[in-house]
């Protein structure tokens, strides 16, 4: 009989404009899917789409984009959060989104994936999203992933692949 495949969900945490977070959102999901796929099944969620449906007239989100959000956390059986650092911290809209629910993050697995211009990859961030994270009910994984100097970030280093690559799959086997 097949083995279930793990459901990984990979949540982009930031809205803005030009940013460089994509990047690694695109390069974790390519990654899983090419090295992965036989083991996991990948879900994305990229928090524009909740405020693409901001309405303005309830100063809330569209019930139904809700949902949608909702139905993506229940589905998987692990996160990687991706987020930029923007003042030691991480961004508001990505706050607002985490506060729309509480039960159906009990225990749900997270690894949380950093990404700065600066030297330390969002380790500050990091300090500051764990414990939100613990808050509201994830399950936090030992170790961050940071991806540092994201301007010049070099995606075709195979040895840093192969360090991202070696998180990833003990996060994944801590899932089950
Ligand atoms: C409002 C704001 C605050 C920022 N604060 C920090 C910071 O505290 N530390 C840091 O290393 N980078 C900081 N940055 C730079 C980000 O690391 C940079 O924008 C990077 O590209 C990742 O975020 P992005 O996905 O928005 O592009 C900040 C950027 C913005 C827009």
């Amino acid at each position: 009989m097949d083995k279930r495949k793990v459901k990984i969900g990979i949540l982009l945490g930031t809205t803005r404009l030009g940013r460089q977070s994509e990047k690694v959102y695109k390069y974790i999901s390519e990654l899983l899917e090419h090295k992965f796929s036989e083991e996991v099944e990948i879900f994305l969620f990229d928090i524009r789409f909740l405020f693409s449906q901001f309405d303005k007239n309830n100063f809330s989100f569209n019930k139904e984009a809700i949902e949608k959000y909702q139905d993506f956390i229940k589905k998987i059986d692990g996160l990687i959060l991706i987020s930029p650092e923007y003042n030691h911290s991480f961004p508001g809209e990505l706050k607002m989104v985490l506060d729309l629910e509480y039960q159906i993050y009990r225990n749900k697995p997270v690894i949380v994936v950093g990404v700065s211009s600066g030297p330390i990859g969002g380790a500050r961030m990091c300090e500051s999203l764990i414990p939100v994270l613990r808050t509201i009910g994830f399950r936090v994984y030992q170790y961050d992933i940071l991806f540092p100097n994201i301007n010049n970030y070099n995606f075709e280093d195979s040895r840093e692949e192969e360090r991202l690559l070696k998180q990833l799959k003990d996060f994944i086997h801590t899932i089950n």
